[in-house]
């Protein structure tokens, strides 16, 4: 059988760094105690873990304060929680036609209760935001602008910092969804202006499946409401949810496992350096980029300025449905992209690539190679050639 070569990093990453996989099993194996709930050796060992990968994740963040990091289940998780925590108290809401549903659905869920109202901005042609038009969709009663920092469909770097300056000066909160973009893109929550920063911590950060983290700058918890309440292993005597953080928002015994695996796959990357992955993913992209280009027959999707993106293609060929092509691909080549909408309806609306269902994408990270590039644009060549 073929090598399995994977390009649905932008779903989860895979392979993760070999790290990963010792932390997760020596948490299992010889740790397998709650964190921060007891004394004995395992119980605090497991709270070293906790705070260690809390560290990191901060590390990368460039902040100073790993308390303001929340470890949540996923990145819809922590999107939910910034979402429904700031809007408990209604207000408008400003996102974009580039979000994912883990935004598009908890503000249409929020709209349809009459809790916010919601502006949807438009795109330009190669799917970025014109941060002028979040400044004239703001209103006196905009509480919150939600916007994703690279798009999960053409890979389009939307311009944050200019969004979050934009919040600042109107006094409205700036939650940026980070999914395809922590620990693959160097970030710094400061400059961006963030207040708050949603991301997965199984895809960019490689950590394992079912964790998460939500970034809350200084001060923004007390706008942010609990979602869940329980045990924290702090305050016990009282029956009300503590304030202080990260525990107002982290009830229940956490993934322990995961995040230990997360610390480890973020170590690797603060080892390795944010902008050492950043370099070889536009490296691959530029490969992939220039072979597709002589590939006829095939359409690539957002913009053409490779800085403008991350290592992510979205694209139709020709003559065969993205599904189709994704089943080939996968059954004669074992190459594995993913075809469809990929949750972001209204970005494939835009791009008027909805009734085809969507396109195929095909996503790149630090341990693909520019050989499995290779290969997909043989594969891909071969494909159009065949359909001709
Ligand atoms: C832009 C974007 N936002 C949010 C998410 C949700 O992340 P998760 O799958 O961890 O819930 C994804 C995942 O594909 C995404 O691409």
């Amino acid at each position: 059988m073929r090598e399995r070569i994977y390009f649905d990093q932008a779903a989860t990453s895979w392979p993760k760094p070999e790290a990963v996989y010792q932390a997760v099993d020596r948490y299992q194996r010889t740790v397998g105690a709650s964190a921060g709930r007891g004394a004995y050796a395992e119980a605090q060992q497991a709270e070293r873990l906790v705070e260690a990968a809390r560290r990191s994740v901060a590390r990368l963040l460039k902040i100073e304060d790993a308390r303001r990091i929340v470890f949540t289940l996923n990145g819809t998780d922590s999107l939910n929680l910034a979402l429904h925590g700031v809007l408990s108290t209604g207000g408008h809401v400003i996102t974009t036609l580039a979000e994912h549903n883990s935004v598009l659905r908890p503000l249409k869920t929020l709209e349809v209760a009459g809790r916010v109202t919601v502006s949807r901005v438009g795109l330009g042609p190669s799917g970025l935001v014109d941060p002028e038009d979040i400044r004239r969709a703001m209103t006196g009663e905009t509480r919150l602008i939600v916007m994703t920092h690279a798009s999960n469909v053409t890979g389009a770097l939307q311009p944050a910092a200019e969004v979050g300056r934009l919040a600042r000066q109107a006094g409205a909160l700036f939650l940026l969804d980070a999914a395809q973009t922590l620990g693959e893109v160097p970030m710094d929550v400061e400059q961006l202006g963030v207040d708050l920063l949603a991301a997965p911590g199984h895809k960019g950060l490689l950590g394992p499946l079912g964790t998460g983290v939500l970034y809350l700058r200084p001060g923004v918890e007390q706008q942010v409401a609990s979602l869940r309440q329980g045990g924290t292993g702090s305050r016990s005597d009282q029956d009300w949810q503590p304030e202080l953080l990260p525990d107002k928002f982290e009830s229940g015994n956490l993934n322990v496992p995961g995040i230990a695996g997360l610390g480890a796959g973020a170590d690797w990357l603060l080892e390795r350096g944010v902008d050492l992955v950043r370099q070889h993913g536009l490296a691959l992209l530029g490969r992939l980029w220039a072979r597709l280009g002589e590939i006829g027959g095939i359409t690539v999707f957002g913009p053409t300025d490779l800085q403008q993106r991350v290592p992510l293609v979205s694209l139709t060929l020709a003559g065969i449905d993205p599904q189709e092509l994704a089943a080939v691909l996968d059954s004669s080549y074992r190459i594995q992209g993913r075809a469809g909408l990929h949750c972001a309806p209204l970005m494939h609306r835009h791009l008027g690539t909805l009734q085809r269902g969507g396109t195929l994408r095909l996503s790149l990270g630090p341990m693909n190679t520019l050989e499995q590039v290779e290969q997909v644009a043989e594969a891909l060549d071969d494909i159009a050639r065949q359909l001709r």
